[in-house]
């Protein structure tokens, strides 16, 4: 017998109006509102700061933000989430992170700020229905939010990219992860029924709809190993490492992306077996990301689901970002009727696996692997049937809320 699967995180339309009414009772004044999604990487993990491709969807969930504009250059900011209210001058942002949620909304206002833009002082109240801290890009979703607002607010033309770009200097400089540019940029350009196979190298993209009869289910290890920020910048420091060698032999490459897997393998000797492993991921994973488009579009559920497989054992042995947990939940839904590929998501250390399913399996697929996962664990992991979503936008329209 199986139970049903634990309770996951369900969207909640009614969200919009909770935020607003209370806006109304915390800092009075009619609101703007808007909402920035969280995002799942189907594959191409660990290949955007190495100038690859990575094929995302932004996720039904989403932070949402109301937001007001106030005389002066305050900003004050309250998360529902965190029940936790913050405020600094525009005039004053000192680039100091403090390690919480309020730096995404601090260091995108001075990265906007930077860029040239003249933003005005506002009020903001701040609410998710993305799981934080599960490599659901959360953070992203803040950043994206808060600065499409902010944005509005100062009557600035808003442009996608620069945007996302915005958001991954604020990771980069004011928080100090050296991250890629896929979180920020599949929350701002998500499409409804489409994955985005994203070159991370020039931000040209291609939509893929994503099959109608299988689906993403993504289960949430709930666990987030210590040193993830580290180890995540050491990975990127490593990927530089075999590229400043390999350019030895390979005049003219910028990157990783730039270096086949032949071109590789030839020069092993030349390189730390480390710094050889995790070349080898990227190199192997980009190829990886963009084969998995094509299957995709051509309907190869097996195919993808192969590509799946593949990905998470180079994250596992060649590139080491995954953890027991992961392991457990993909080596368990490999075991269960149904499923045609799973793999670790996101940065790694924790967070979520994803598994492709067969429709029809969905259900029984996500209490078995509940149930397994908890047996050995002890711990309830939440899990997520993924619908591709639209990106970074205004709240609900006929609410009365887009001005
Ligand atoms: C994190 C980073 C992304 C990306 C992934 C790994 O989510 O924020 O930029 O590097 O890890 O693919």
């Amino acid at each position: 017998m199986t139970r049903p699967p634990k309770a996951g995180v369900e969207p909640r339309p009614e969200i919009a109006t909770e935020l607003r009414d209370a806006f109304i009772s915390t800092w009075g004044g009619e609101p703007l509102i808007f909402r920035a999604p969280g995002r799942v990487n189907l594959i191409g993990e660990h290949t955007d700061y190495n100038d690859g491709f990575v094929l995302p969807i932004a996720l039904q969930y989403s932070t949402w933000v109301a937001i007001a504009r106030r005389d002066d250059r305050r900003v004050r900011f309250r998360s529902q989430t965190v029940q936790k209210t913050a405020e600094f001058d525009l005039d004053e942002v000192d680039p100091l992170p403090r390690h919480d949620w309020t730096d995404y909304v601090r260091g995108l206002a001075w990265v906007l700020e930077a860029a040239g833009n003249h933003l005005v002082g506002a009020d903001m109240l701040i609410d998710s229905e993305i799981p934080i801290g599960s490599g659901l890009s959360s953070s992203a979703a803040i950043e994206m939010a808060t600065g499409y607002g902010m944005l509005t607010l100062a009557g600035a033309a808003i442009d996608l990219d620069a945007l996302a770009t915005a958001g991954q200097r604020t990771e980069n400089v004011f928080i100090g992860v050296r991250s890629g540019i896929m979180d920020e940029y599949a929350s701002c350009h998500g499409v409804a029924g489409h994955a985005i196979l994203l070159d991370c190298r020039d931000l040209a993209t291609r939509l893929v709809p994503v099959g109608t009869d299988t689906r993403f289910v993504v289960a949430n290890s709930m666990v987030r190993h210590a040193h993830t920020a580290s180890e995540y910048n050491t990975r990127r420091d490593e990927c530089e490492t075999g590229v400043v060698t390999l350019a030895s032999v390979l005049p003219g490459i910028r990157a990783l992306r730039d270096v086949s897997l032949a071109e590789l393998e030839a020069s092993e000797t030349l390189l730390d077996p480390v710094i050889f492993r995790r070349c080898r991921h990227v190199v192997t994973e980009n190829a990886r990301a963009l084969r998995a488009a094509d299957v995709l579009e051509a309907g190869d559920q097996a195919g993808f689901g192969a590509l799946m497989v593949q990905s998470h054992e180079s994250l596992r042995d060649d590139y080491e970002v995954s953890c027991a947990e992961l392991d457990l939940l993909v080596e368990t839904a490999l075991g269960i009727d149904g499923a045609l590929g799973a793999r670790m998501t996101g940065g790694g250390f924790g967070g979520c696996a994803i598994s492709l399913v067969r429709q029809d399996a969905v259900e029984r697929f996500s209490a078995i692997l509940a149930e397994k996962y908890e047996h050995s664990t002890g711990i309830a992991p939440t899990m997520i049937v993924a619908e591709a979503g639209p990106g970074v936008g205004p709240g609900p329209d006929g609410l009365g809320f887009d001005r």
